[in-house]
């Protein structure tokens, strides 16, 4: 395992913000200065430190020359918004303090350059002419107010700050309608000390702007610092409590907070936290909690009601962002689901990110349609009629229907079908060739693929050692029946060829599984009361043969006995020589894809990288300050994800959205999540190392690689998943070395501590008195616990979503519902069994989901395996925030430079023929784990954050 960075903790005063002093000045020889060369700051000594020509300042001190000014787009200058003003600490919207002329010997010119992004999406518009309002008000220059906030008190004593020095901004360049660009003087006195925070009142009435950065330079300018802002600024945001403070880039811990921002700091967490109170509005910042309770719609109809997720001990559940929307009239534990779903204004889609997922969702949407209405049905339930039907969904181009009859997709996919409605009526459209078939046309039907796809396709997460036999479930006997699973010694012998007996095969580890059956066995009957699909509880055993790969050995499924029925289970294997039985194989199987399907959907994929980090975030932007280096640290790996959730939770996750009507499971989906969330899902085992060593696919062992040796060697994804996790937790670790050098400054954290009392008590508070939170006491638990979340934001959910399309486009790979029970199950079903018995191929088709069902499901996975042009990916240099620390950027170029050397030790791997479950003819190579990827569906790629 390589070592981590062990960089020193900054030894620079807090104070050091931004200097705007200059070194031609004696005083200011000894502060660090980003602006060395500026000899126009240079300011008498005796002035810097007059107290009383500081108090005096306020109206305009300086009339310099502004050369641009006269370039000015649409601006009136006017005198009030030519100069700055000083602005009282005590009442920064009141008037400015009247000046006098004895200070202009100490003071300088300084310009703030704020760069405003121009959007499609309306934006553009309202900064046109034709918002009379809000364009008046820019024409005379009174539009937006910048303030300098200093980093100093005005008295140490009393605390009393500094008053901030406050213009109007005017735009002068209008740059090809993309951006705009305002700008504002300022008269500044050497006193006033380094520059910490600019404040920003956007005064437009309706007008959002969003911030890309503030510039301050020199009069003649020559540049002191930019401010990163990438960040929305709501309209009328004019008084005291609306203002909206940008600080500097450099991070600091609370304690170490220059003293002029400590206010701010506090202010701006407060701001975000909110009250708790009233519907939220999509111009708002605030962060809060709320269950999942606007899932259902009973007001629409009472079969769409659904139960509170989270909050009680029968369904816990992480929190998700609070909205605020009235409760239904039906149920008031319910919030309805009109308008749209409020996410805090940062966290909303880039233009770039909304266009490319508008433009897919429509061809995705298109696609899923028109095979749906052109088989004249819209019958949500019928079949495929045969397999050249399903081959022919990626051959022929199909024309578009007329958006009437589309029929009963309306009501499934309401604002996707707005999206068709406003597209081009008449285009041929087709589905891409998942990469599995363009390999393999026939992998779907091979044992060894679905063996290989436990280690190496889009669920790697559930396969696990067996560790004891025979199998035993932890459910009551008294209801589910016998703990003690029907798969006995002699069945796994016969099938291993009795090259060694079932104990020695546990003692070599050399047995491995699907348990799928203490999860999905409650809910059998319930599932079954449904219409048009069934469930069973299932258990697959797979042997490690001498060359590495997994051979399947056999399938059990179970249905609990009931009012009316006794348990019934099966043992399956694989046949060669029966042919009824061979058939009744390849539809145990089908049934065992439909229970990974709704595991990978359900647990590895949306509660464990959506759902659960949502509570991260929240908790972060409520308790860290934008100061906190661990909110620069962890911000790019947030980037999209409560958009995206909130997403789900309108179309795919809703009571009646697309994962219902999709999968086997169907209303009882998101209650299962819940059920995996109570009895699975533990903080510490979301670690790679801890959920390998948990699953029994590894043990500690300090001597080999990653302090790890994998059960099975040649396992894909966790060969290069753990080389990813080390990347990060070397990155993570020489980052929290940087700010913590020792247990103490860890402990003694106050906002690191509130942050992660917050997620353990009341984002993720149905799991507060679990003992398994790890105590952030020192900088490895820390690193450990931050190298952890980012791991599940990035590289976990990479591994879960950017294979889906290549994996389970062609869905007889991996069919998200089995529709029809086995057809030996009993009490047998006489007329069932006789069309099995008659044409086993069309009952397969008949169990694998509709047409309907299949084409939604390949279009929603074609939509969320795509990255966008905008994607920010792990180790990437798109969007770096620390780059101004020379110790941070430096550690950050090496794990830039590991990612992309990973990319090559990850080709290497896939060319090697000795490892078997990534290299053979017509094999998907295992790329899920290369951290770069271009746009579109590549099936790599390891973005950020979890953002589709
Ligand atoms: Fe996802």
């Amino acid at each position: 395992m390589s070592q981590p960075h062990h960089l020193k903790p900054s030894s620079s005063s807090p104070n050091h913000t931004i200097p705007i002093v200059s070194t031609s000045c004696t005083a200011a020889r000894s502060t660090p200065c980003f602006f060395r060369a500026a000899s126009s700051f240079c300011l008498p000594s005796s002035s810097s430190s007059s107290t009383s020509s500081l108090l005096s300042l306020g109206r305009p001190l300086q009339r310099r020359a502004r050369a641009r000014r006269g370039d000015a787009i649409g601006c009136v200058p006017s005198s009030a918004a030519r100069s700055s003003e000083t602005v009282p600490s005590s009442s920064r919207s009141g008037s400015a303090v009247d000046s006098s002329s004895s200070a202009m010997a100490g003071v300088r010119g300084v310009r703030a350059t704020a760069t405003i992004k121009v959007t499609v999406s309306g934006f553009l518009n309202d900064l046109r002419p034709s918002r009379v309002i809000d364009n008046i008000k820019d024409l005379v220059g009174r539009a937006l107010n910048l303030e300098l906030v200093s980093s100093d008190l005005l008295d140490a004593k009393t605390g009393k700050e500094k008053p901030t020095i406050r213009s109007y901004a005017h735009q002068v360049a209008d740059n090809d309608d993309e951006v705009l660009t305002y700008e504002a003087d300022f008269d500044v006195p050497a006193s006033f000390g380094a520059v910490g925070a600019v404040l920003v009142s956007n005064e437009q009435q309706r007008t959002e702007m969003f911030f890309v950065d503030i510039k301050l330079s020199s009069s003649d300018g020559v540049e002191i610092t930019t401010i990163k802002c990438n960040s929305w600024v709501a309209p009328n945001s004019g008084d005291d409590a609306g203002k909206r403070v940008f600080f500097a880039n450099k991070p600091y811990l609370p304690s170490q907070t220059p003293p002029g921002l400590l206010s701010y700091r506090k202010k701006d967490l407060e701001q975000k936290r909110g009250n708790g109170r009233g519907q939220r509005k999509s111009t708002d910042r605030i962060y809060d909690y709320d269950v999942y309770n606007d899932l259902a719609n009973p007001d629409s109809n009472a079969d769409l009601a659904r139960p509170v997720l989270g909050g009680s001990k029968q369904f816990p559940y992480p929190r998700r962002c609070r909205t605020g929307r009235p409760a239904t009239k039906t149920d008031p534990k319910t919030e309805s689901r009109g308008g749209d779903n409020y996410v805090p204004r940062d966290e909303a889609f880039s233009e770039e990110k909304l266009l490319q997922f508008s433009l897919t969702t429509v061809q995705s949407v298109l696609s899923a349609v028109v095979p749906a209405a052109q088989s004249a049905l819209i019958d949500p339930n019928l079949g495929f009629p045969s397999f050249f039907v399903i081959d022919k969904l990626f051959e022929d181009g199909v024309k578009l229907p007329p958006a009437e009859q589309l029929g009963f997709l309306r009501s499934v996919v309401p604002r996707l079908l707005q999206l068709l409605r406003d597209s081009p009526g008449d285009q041929v459209l087709l589905f891409d060739m998942p990469a599995n078939v363009q390999k393999d046309k026939f992998a779907w039907l091979r044992d060894e693929e679905f063996a290989r796809e436990t280690l190496a396709g889009i669920n790697p997460y559930a396969i696990e050692l067996v560790r004891e036999f025979p199998l035993k479930s932890k459910l009551d006997p008294a209801v589910y029946g016998p703990a003690e699973s029907a798969i006995t010694a002699d069945v796994l012998e016969k099938q291993m060829g009795h090259v060694m007996t079932v104990s020695e095969a546990v003692k070599q580890k050399r047995l491995f599984m699907l348990d799928f059956h203490d999860l999905f066995l409650p809910y059998v009957h319930k599932i079954r009361a449904l219409k048009h699909t069934t469930m069973y509880g299932s258990r697959t055993v797979f042997f490690l043969t001498s060359d590495g790969t997994l051979r399947l050995l056999a399938i059990e499924l179970t249905r609990p006995k009931s009012a009316t029925q006794p348990q019934w289970r099966r043992v399956f294997t694989p046949s060669t020589a029966d042919t009824t039985e061979s058939w009744l194989w390849r539809m145990a199987k089908s049934h065992v894809r439909a229970h990974d399907a709704g595991h990978h959907e359900l647990v590895s994929h949306w509660l464990r990288t959506h759902c659960a980090v949502e509570p991260y975030i929240l908790a972060a932007n409520r308790q860290l300050s934008e100061l906190h280096p661990v909110f620069h640290l962890l911000r790019p790996h947030f980037r999209y994800t409560t958009r995206i959730n909130a997403m789900a939770r309108s179309a795919l996750i809703s009571a009646g959205g697309i994962i219902e009507t999709t999968f086997s499971p169907g209303r009882y989906a998101m209650e299962l999540s819940s059920a995996a969330y109570a009895n699975l899902w533990r903080f510490d085992a979301e670690a790679l190392p801890a959920d390998l060593v948990r699953r029994g696919m590894a043990e500690l062992d300090p001597e080999s690689d990653h302090g790890l040796k994998l059960t099975i060697q040649d396992y894909p994804f966790a060969n290069d998943g753990l080389l990813i996790w080390d990347a990060i937790q070397n990155w993570v670790q020489a980052y929290v070395a940087r700010f913590y050098p020792d247990a103490a400054s860890v402990a003694d954290d106050v906002e690191l501590q509130a942050f992660w009392t917050e997620v353990r008590t009341v984002g993720h508070g149905d799991k507060k008195d679990e003992p398994w939170w790890p105590v952030l006491d020192t900088p490895a638990t820390l690193a450990h616990t931050l190298t952890t979340i980012v791991w599940v934001a990035s590289a976990h959910h990479a591994a879960v979503n950017f294979g889906q399309y290549d994996f389970g486009g062609y869905f007889p790979n991996r069919p998200s519902i089995a529709r029809t029970k086995m057809p030996v199950e009993e009490p047998v079903d006489a007329a069932a069994m006789a069309a099995f018995l008659d044409n086993p191929d069309q009952a397969l088709r008949e169990c694998f989901p509709s047409q309907v069902q299949a084409t939604l499901v390949m279009a929603v996975l074609n939509l969320l395996s795509a990255h966008s042009p905008d994607e920010e990916y792990l180790g990437g240099m798109e969007n770096v925030p620390w780059n101004d620390d020379e110790k941070v950027r430096a550690a950050y170029g090496e794990f830039h430079a590991r990612l992309k050397e990973i990319e090559g030790i990850i080709d290497g791997r896939n060319r090697d023929r000795k490892l078997r479950n990534r290299c053979g003819a017509g094999m998907l190579p295992y790329q899920l784990m290369k951290p770069f990827s271009q746009p579109g569906v590549t099936g790599k790629g390891i973005p950020n954050s979890t953002s589709i």
